[in-house]
């Protein structure tokens, strides 16, 4: 068969991984020929496309980034993409697409499926908010990277007797926070699907001193005060109409410096969380899902994600994976939650 393969949306460690994995599955598992498309759905839409065989995938399994480019494309948006989409592929003789994304780029592949366009998807993020599947690749380096920077700003915290936040990504989900904070010890986690009562947190903040130490605090990008008061937005919106978050820390140290009279400080960690190699979990899942999504495409599963199970690679329909969101249910927050303060 012709396999083409895409990457779409932010990028996440472990792309090349997974790239790497089919390409190695299809080529000497069923003697498969592959084309890669740049820049996630804009490739297919304006035919961008490049031969993609086991030399090209060399060398790559520890790389970051996406040796195909991605972007944010939505052929929704543009008129007449699905069909253009329909046309390229055929001519480049292209017999599935094997779409690897987030929400986004698989929403696109589930419309394309029910086009009956032959597609499987593979499940990337680094928010981990992709139902279906226990995990997504990009998430455990997501997670290390925020691990790292909450130990690094302890020390400094310790020293000058200042609270410090960290700010890390996660959009809609705090699954970030929640194990980057439970991971690190932080004073408070803040994710949004929780509101935070700025009293609850001043208090955490103050019982930390008390105790001869310096509050370290894990904000989700997303996270919000229960008056709705705190949340930053620049306003902005991406192709797929998401708004651009970010800031919260930054309120929020003032709002904790002005209350406690104790200084505050926050960092945005930003896209560091999506930069550089991938953890050897997530080099290991997006190989994995790498050669499941090629045997799914053989299998003719079309419409199907694949996604992990407990330690299994399952199949799963793309429309169970994009209909809802995968938040931070309340009794993994009260996990963390014993430890605040
Ligand atoms: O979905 C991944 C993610 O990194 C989110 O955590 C974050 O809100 C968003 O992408 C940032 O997107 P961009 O790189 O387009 O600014």
């Amino acid at each position: 068969m012709r396999i083409g393969v895409l990457t779409g949306g932010g990028d996440c460690p472990g792309l090349n991984a997974a790239i790497r994995g089919m390409v190695h599955r299809g080529v000497k598992g069923f003697g498969d020929v592959f084309t890669g498309f740049r820049d996630g759905w804009r490739g297919p839409l304006e035919r961008d496309a490049a031969p993609l065989d086991l030399e090209a995938v060399d060398g790559i399994l520890p790389l970051g980034g996406t040796i195909l480019g991605s972007s944010r494309t939505n052929p929704l948006k543009t008129g007449g993409g699905i069909d253009r989409i329909r046309e390229n592929l055929a001519a480049l003789e292209v017999d599935a697409l094997i779409a690897v994304g987030g929400e986004d780029t698989l929403g696109v592949a589930l419309a394309l499926h029910e086009a009956g366009v032959p597609v499987v998807g593979v499940p990337k993020t680094i928010d981990n908010d992709l139902s279906g599947t226990d995990y997504t690749f990009g998430f455990d380096t997501a997670v290390g990277i925020a691990v790292e920077a909450a130990d690094r700003l302890r020390t400094t915290a310790e020293s000058h007797h200042r609270t410090l936040i960290c700010e890390v990504m996660g959009r809609h989900a705090g699954w970030i926070a929640l194990h980057s904070g439970m991971a690190s010890g932080a004073a408070a986690v803040l994710v949004p699907e929780r509101p935070f009562d700025l009293d609850e947190v001043t208090a955490h903040v103050e019982a930390r001193f008390q105790a001869g130490h310096a509050p370290v605090l894990v904000v989700s990008e997303g996270a919000r005060p229960v008056e709705g008061s705190l949340e930053l937005q620049t306003g902005e919106r991406d192709a797929f109409g998401h708004v651009r978050l970010g800031g919260v820390g930054e309120r929020l140290a003032g709002e904790l410096e002005r209350r406690t009279g104790r200084e505050a400080r926050s960092v945005v960690l930003g896209h560091l969380q999506r930069g550089g190699p991938p953890s050897a979990f997530d080099r290991v899942l997006a190989t994995r899902f790498g050669l499941h999504a090629v045997d799914a495409v053989h299998a003719g599963e079309y419409g199907a994600m694949v996604a992990l199970r407990g330690t299994g690679i399952v199949r799963v329909g793309l429309a169970e994976a994009v209909g809802t969101l995968k938040t931070v249910p309340p009794e993994r927050y009260a996990e963390a939650g014993v430890f605040f303060g």
